[in-house]
């Protein structure tokens, strides 16, 4: 099993879960359970959907039950791109179609590294020889020799680095596991693709009280320029950032913060992407966390929400300004997957954001979630209760030894109060959400996006009820 201690199961049974109804599941013994993690953070308009979005897989099935999108293309892939582009912000209007979140992840990096040498970035500025044409363009071949060094370095892009940022998330294939900052995961499969350098994450909560937003903010731009002119600036290629980053528990942008980003990376010529594979499609309250959070990415990658994961469907989303080196009569994206812009997937995508448009799940995010805020604020009462930090249906609850100190708990009582207690007493207690400490400890509650205030309301008297005994337990 995926991400799971085998051994545990030795003493306790497997969880199978055998159906689902819009926020609810249930196991094989027949108890329910509210799920305040819609999944993995990914099905997104909850479990009910499965006659209608089941009627249009079938469909497809009957019409194209396969085709490529290597040369060829067809209907469902068009509309589906055409339809991504449309809800995307700006002149984010090219698409690629993968198989989920990590392979998003590992294609874009391939499509920055890939960007450069397209655009005909000289590989090895300082080699040109004598006798150079006068007038030849950036990357035109100005002698014979030049043409040698050009074609020999096509296949070594000399901008291949990428920033991100510690304790985040960002997949597991060798790629997006090197893109990682969760030092835990990526330890066993070192030493993982250079290089990829680690920058502060917008946690808050354990910066100097005394330290104002801005200045919060200066320090952390100023990290990661100061990490880019270390790497040296025109060798990375890439940045790549959640909106909200999940990891460590929804830890939010201060002010400023994207446009401080976004600058850095106009000022070195380096891609922006935007890491939307949990916060795209509803999440945050928008159809893109980057247009909540005026972003302005040069790449989005994106998965889970765009099926709600009826689907195994993921989608790199790319300016024309990114895309336009790769539009010359001879050049392509080097890069391709079996199953990207599977015409099945593709129907399925398709009709879960018709479905999305047609319930106005953005509307009732936005709508609802200062409730969901309020409601989950009742938990601060709670002596372990140090931090609620999120937006739209995206929240965590940061756990600590001392409220007023937030000294965090060290990793045997992580081990006690999340393994050796909260995971199993939610799990028991009629509740799936996630107890995780690949940073500081915290609870992940991300339900689907069709909940309400009943939801709210259940997801936070279950929380008070378990997380009292918690504090009682690690008082003891
Ligand atoms: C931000 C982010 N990026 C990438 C991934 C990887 O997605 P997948 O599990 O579909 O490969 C995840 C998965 O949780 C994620 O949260």
């Amino acid at each position: 099993m995926h991400f799971t201690r085998m051994g545990e199961y030795d003493v306790a049974d497997v969880p199978i879960i055998v159906r689902g109804d819009g926020c609810y599941l249930e196991d094989a013994n027949g108890k329910r359970y509210l799920d305040a993690l819609a999944g993995l953070f990914s099905v997104n308009i909850g479990y009910s959907f499965g006659e209608e979005i089941g009627q249009a897989a079938l469909d497809q099935m009957r019409e194209l039950p396969f085709y490529t999108n290597w040369s060829y293309a067809h209907p469902r892939a068009i509309e589906l791109a055409a339809e991504v582009a449309s809800l995307a912000p700006g002149d984010l209007n090219r698409v690629f179609f993968c198989s989920g979140g990590s392979e998003a992840v590992e294609s874009a990096w391939k499509l920055a590294r890939q960007y450069y040498v397209a655009r005909g970035e000289k590989q090895f500025r300082g080699l040109v020889t004598p006798g150079a044409r006068a007038g030849a363009q950036d990357g035109e071949a100005e002698t014979m020799h030049d043409a040698i060094v050009v074609a020999a370095t096509a296949h070594a892009p000399r901008r291949y680095k990428a920033v991100a940022r510690h304790i985040a998330y960002h997949g597991t294939t060798l790629g997006a596991l090197s893109i990682n900052g969760i030092p835990a995961i990526r330890a066993p499969f070192e030493p993982l693709i250079p290089e990829v350098r680690h920058v502060s994450n917008t946690n808050r909560y354990h910066r100097p009280p005394e330290e104002s937003e801005a200045q919060f903010t200066q320090f952390l731009l100023d990290e990661l320029e100061q990490a880019i002119l270390a790497m040296g600036p025109d060798t990375v290629c890439l940045v790549h950032m959640e909106p909200v980053q999940n990891a460590g528990g929804c830890f939010t942008p201060p002010e400023g913060y994207w446009r401080g980003v976004r600058e850095i990376c106009d000022r070195y010529d380096i891609l922006l992407s935007a890491d939307e594979v949990i916060t795209a499609f509803g999440r945050l309250g928008y159809w893109f966390g980057s247009e909540r959070y005026d972003i302005r990415p040069d790449i989005i990658t994106s998965a889970k929400g765009l099926s709600s994961s009826y689907a195994s469907i993921g989608a790199v989303i790319a300016t024309d300004r990114v895309m336009e080196p790769f539009m010359g009569a001879t050049s392509m994206f080097s890069h391709g997957i079996t199953f990207g812009g599977h015409p099945v997937m593709c129907a399925i995508a398709l009709k879960n954001i018709e479905i999305m448009k047609r319930e106005g799940i953005i509307e009732h995010v936005r709508a609802k979630e200062d409730a969901f805020r309020s409601t989950l604020a009742q938990l601060l009462d709670i002596p372990i209760v140090g931090d609620l930090r999120g937006t739209g249906f995206f929240y965590a609850i940061e756990l600590v030894k001392d409220k007023d100190t937030r000294e965090t708990f060290s990793d045997e009582e992580c081990e006690k109060l999340l393994r050796g207690f909260l995971s199993n007493a939610l799990f028991d207690a009629g509740m799936i959400c996630r107890a995780d400490d690949r940073g500081d400890p915290v609870i992940q509650i991300s339900p689907p996006l069709v909940a309400g205030q009943a939801e709210f309301d259940e997801i936070t008297s279950i929380l008070g009820d378990v997380l009292t005994r918690g504090s009682a337990l690690m008082r003891a």
